[in-house]
Parts: C-alpha cells; structure tokens; sequence
C-alpha cells in the first residue's frame, strides 16, 4: 500500500483525484491550474475566514422628472455592506443591521442583499459560502433615493468580488451585473440599479431583454438638493395610479423635455432644466400620495434652484442647484413645515463611480484536504 503525505498529495475530496506534489508551491500550484483547465474545470481556491470584504453602493435618483424608468443619478450617499466568510448554514445568514434607518429590514434569508448574492452563485452553479453580513444603513428605504437598489447591487457586487478571488475567470464585469440586478430588483426597473452599479448619470433602457445603460459623468458645477419627507411612498401603489395610456401631447411633451435635460446637462445651459425637468407620465399622478408637492418643488425653484421633481417614485424630492444650496433646502423645508409636512434635507454632490468594493481581505487555504466546511468556497 502507498502512503502518501499531505507535503506530497494534494487530496480532492470532491472528485477524488490525487496529484502529486512535485516540486515548489508555484510549480505545484501551476500544475494543478493546468491539470484542470485540461480537464475544463475551474481552478478551486478555498476562502477561508477571515476572508472579508466591504461594499459600498451610492443613493439614486430615478427619473429626475421626464425620465420615467430610464433615467438615473447616483449620489454621494451611501449605504455599507461588509461581508465576512464564515457562520454556521449557507442557507441562515448572519445578518446585523446598523442605524435607525435599516430597523425594518429584514435579517433572514429573504434579506434583498442576501437574496442578490446568492443569485449571482447560482447563475455560476456553485454553492453558497455561510457569510456574516453588517449593513449600515444610512439611505432612508421607501423614500425615492434607490435603498433597494443598493441592497441588490451591494449583494452582487460582494459575491461577484468573492468568486473574483476564487477564480478571476468567475469574476462578471459591472456591466455584465446589470441584468441579474435588474432581474433581482422589484418591479425589474433598471434606473435605480444602473447608476448605483455605474455611477453618474446613467441612461437605460431594455431593448428585446437586454439592458442597455450608457453612463455619462454629471456635471460638477451642480449639486442635488435633496428633501425627505418624514413619510416613505410605495413604488408599486404609485404605479397603480399611473393611466394605461397617454396622449400624443403628453408624450411628446415628455420626449422633448428628457431631450432638452440631457442636451442641457451635457452643455452647460443649465437655465433651461427647470423646463426640462417637468413631467407628465408618472408626477402629476402620484401626485395624490404627496399633495403639497408642487409648492415644494416651487420653492426650490424660487430659491434659487434650476429645477426639481420628485426623486424616483418619491417621496423624497430633488433639486438641481450650482448655488444658494443651504437657502434653497432652507425654503423646501419651511415651505413643507408649512404645509404640515416635517422632513430632512441633505446636499449631494453626485457619485461618479458607482458601487465599489473596499478592503477586500483574502485568505485562501494553500494546501491541505478540502473539507467543505461550512464558510469555505470550494
Ligand atoms: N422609475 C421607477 C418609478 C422608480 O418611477 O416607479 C425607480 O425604479
């Protein structure tokens, strides 16, 4: 009987091949690369804790008036999600969530950002790692100001960053996540989760399935004055409010103002935006959630502001300003206190790269049997 070491034989317990050990890690380590790509399989690496990782994912703002479903800002807000391989059951995540913000999310396995990631193993066909995962929450959810969306990207972002350090190979580009984020998020709208995953102002739409997003970069000359109302506004219950069909005058009313934003963005004539970004498709009807909205919207613009819309499907509003930031907040908010609606402000300048990977950590097993214990990506 041959007995060998585990210095001489690497042991794969998954399909039982024994290679022998010949000479120096690197030559090892290219052997064994080799002898599976031969066999066109991928090259197996073992993460082990403490292998961690954190992603943050930007804010956004949907439609900025005309663009309904199609436009997208993202926003020097974040939301933070740091992943840690380890825990008990692939299946439980362990899942602590950071800031008053975050109270309601869930913390089980139908936690969007765990629901995310584990989509992106799946379309590889390879098994869930047991992960801890902290999110810290500082992007109100229900408010128009993308929270979902950052869940959904931040989940594919982190298992898209652990299959890159298991094998390069499995690692999809940013682009190639917007169709499992579109598909991930609720309502499949992709002008949240594009410019959270791209960053800056970002154009979509989805022509025979495909998403199609080109991002551009958004004027620095320009900040987003952002008010919260104390209330969230239901995406899905706006929608319903929406009328089936439009007339020829609505449309084109639309078509020619998401012309002239763009146009407007891109060459600095700035004055025209408050034009630019009024609304007829989806504004005036969800309307009836929000009622004070115009006189809000009107005192951004009196204020000094460009032009302001709701941000997505609300409730949060935007406005679009190059000065007199603080009065024209000052003025949203007074003028909402007025009508009896309490909220928050913020100023943002907007995020031109998207959701990022920070402080991945790796530690990878060397040698040694491959246990498949729970926390290890095998
Ligand atoms: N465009 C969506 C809507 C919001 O207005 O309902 C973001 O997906």
């Amino acid at each position: 009987m041959l007995v060998f070491s585990m210095d001489t034989i690497c042991y794969n317990r998954a399909n039982s091949t024994l290679l022998p050990w010949y000479c120096g890690k690197q030559m090892y380590a290219s052997i064994y690369r080799r002898y599976y790509q031969q066999k066109g399989r991928l090259y197996p690496v073992v993460l082990v804790p403490p292998t961690s990782l954190t992603v943050l994912t930007p804010a956004t703002s949907a439609n900025l008036g005309p663009g309904y479903d199609s436009l997208g800002l993202a926003l020097q807000l974040y939301n933070r999600f740091d992943v840690e391989i380890g825990g008990l059951d692939p299946a439980i995540p362990q899942i602590e969530v950071q800031g008053e913000l975050g109270a309601d999310l869930s913390t089980g396995p139908d936690n969007l950002f765990f629901r995310a990631f584990c989509l992106l193993f799946e379309r590889r066909q390879l098994p869930v790692p047991a992960v801890k995962i902290r999110m810290t929450i500082a992007i109100p959810p229900g408010c128009g100001l993308g929270s979902s969306a950052t869940a959904v990207v931040g989940g594919l972002m982190a298992a898209n960053e652990l299959l890159g350090m298991q094998n390069p190979s499995l690692a999809y580009s940013k682009e190639e996540l917007l169709a499992p984020a579109v598909e991930a998020e609720s309502g499949n709208h992709p002008d949240n989760v594009a410019p959270a995953l791209l960053g800056g102002l970002v154009a979509t739409t989805v022509i025979d399935g495909k998403i199609e997003a080109i991002k551009t970069r958004f004027p620095e000359a320009l900040k987003a004055v952002i008010f919260t109302p104390s209330f969230p506004m239901d995406t899905v219950a706006g929608r319903k409010l929406l009328p089936a069909e439009y007339s020829k005058a609505d449309v084109t009313f639309n078509t020619g103002r998401v012309a002239l934003l763009l146009t407007a963005l891109q060459t600095g004539r700035y004055e025209v935006i408050g034009e630019a970004m009024r609304d007829r498709l989806h504004q005036p009807y969800r309307q009836a959630l929000f009622p004070t909205m115009p006189a809000i919207i009107e005192a951004a613009i009196t204020a000094g502001a460009y032009g302001a819309s709701l941000s997505g499907g609300g409730s949060s509003l935007i406005a679009l300003a190059s000065t007199n930031f603080h009065p024209i907040l000052q003025s949203m908010q007074e003028t909402a206190r007025s009508l009896g609606i309490d909220g928050h402000g913020m100023i943002l300048a907007a995020d031109q790269q998207g959701a990022r990977v920070i402080a991945p950590h790796k530690r990878s097993r060397k040698r040694g049997s491959y246990r498949g214990a729970p926390g290890t990506l095998v």
